[in-house]
């Protein structure tokens, strides 16, 4: 039986398992969930096998809040042989289809982590082979089907593909970022991240470039004024905590310590607004609605903090108030959601203005 398989941050399957049934649903598209707590994998079996290509080439991956990845598969649980397991993979992936990447995978759990190194030393073996019987050609362009090795152990594995154009470019859908010393808390991890993957790079000498204003409302100790310093961007820092004195010495910060609910630019030459602030996700998706709206800032890059139950209705119902604020005003917009990788009880949510607000 297909199934698409969707990896998750390990504790959030029932939030990934709810959005693919929900948005497969959408498009008419229905099967049943299997998932186990904490594994980080969802397994979504399709009521009809054909259709597991059809979802993979309706819903966008970046629509998809909670999967950080997602295959189809092409087999059920493999047992491998204590020897020629690439014989044994080789075999049963049959001559017919033809793969442009292979993914070496594992659960994001510390089982899944023991694992990483068996899987990068039979990643080469089994690559030649692949490339031998030409089942994988390895331009890595982005039009070809990606083949994902989904091991559980040294001896099961689970086989299947994705999208060139409709899949995360990241082993597991996992950024691998370093942390910067300089930088004054590991949150920085989580704007880089999120620069990262909603941000074109083509478009980071317009969107992301030095010279631009920015605000960062929550911002102590400076995790994420850090990323806009380091890229150039003059900051006011919004919180009644310190900021890192290394960040005030560059003189491209200004901290004021005021609240964040309250502060209004000055001027409006603001670009960035980012918000980490720890408040009701509800509250916070109002305000970001009225920076955009009222044109205090072009973008605007925040975490929804998410509350113990009930995470995606949550994230459904905060979205939801944005839209319809931006629909009230009549102007078109983008609005993307993704539980990061760097992320943990919150989602990051990038949204901008793409019409002027019209002047009544
Ligand atoms: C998660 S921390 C921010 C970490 C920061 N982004 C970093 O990378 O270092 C949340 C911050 O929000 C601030 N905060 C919470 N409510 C606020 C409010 N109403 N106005 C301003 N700051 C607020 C807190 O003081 C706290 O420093």
């Amino acid at each position: 039986m297909t199934a698409v398989v969707l990896y998750c941050r390990p504790g959030f399957e029932k939030e990934c398992g709810a959005e693919i049934q929900e948005k497969a649903s959408w498009n008419e598209v229905y099967g049943y969930l299997e998932l186990t707590k904490n594994q980080g994998i969802v397994y979504f079996h399709l009521n009809n096998s054909e259709e597991g290509e059809v979802l993979m080439q309706r819903i966008p991956l970046k629509r998809l809040i909670f999967t950080r990845q997602w295959f189809v598969t092409l087999t059920d649980k493999i047992d491998l042989p204590d020897y020629n397991r690439v014989e044994a993979i080789v075999e049963s992936l049959g001559k017919e289809w033809q793969y442009a990447d292979l993914r070496m995978e594992t659960a994001d759990t510390n089982d899944g982590k023991a694992l990483s190194k068996f899987c990068r030393k039979l990643a080469v073996p089994l690559r030649q082979a692949l490339r031998k019987e030409k089942i994988l050609t390895e331009k890595h362009d982005n039009e070809g089907a990606v083949l994902h090795a989904l091991f559980f152990s040294g001896s099961e594995v689970i086989l299947g593909f994705s999208l060139g154009t409709n899949t995360s470019p990241h082993v597991m859908g996992i950024p691998r970022l370093k942390f910067p010393n300089q930088a004054p808390s590991r949150s920085t991890l989580k704007l880089d991240e999120a620069f990262l993957y909603f941000i074109p790079k083509d478009e980071w000498e317009t969107r992301l470039t030095s010279g631009l204003n920015a605000v960062d409302l929550g911002a102590a100790p400076g995790g994420w004024t850090y990323q806009l310093v380091r890229r150039g961007m003059m900051v006011t820092s919004i919180d009644n905590g310190p900021m890192a004195e290394s960040l005030m010495e560059t003189g491209q910060v200004k901290h004021r310590m005021v609240d964040g609910f309250k502060y209004i630019p000055q001027k409006q030459n603001v670009h960035w607004l980012v918000c980490d602030m720890i408040e009701k996700p509800d509250r916070v998706a109002k305000l970001m609605a009225q920076w955009l709206l009222n044109g205090y800032c072009k973008e605007a890059m925040f975490n929804l903090k998410l509350p113990m139950k009930g995470r995606y209705a949550e994230v459904v119902k905060d979205l939801q108030i944005l839209k319809d604020a931006f629909s009230e005003y009549n102007v078109k917009y983008e609005l993307f959601a993704k539980h990061l990788y760097y992320d943990r009880e919150e989602v990051t949510v990038h949204a901008r203005l793409l019409s002027p607000v019209p002047i009544f």
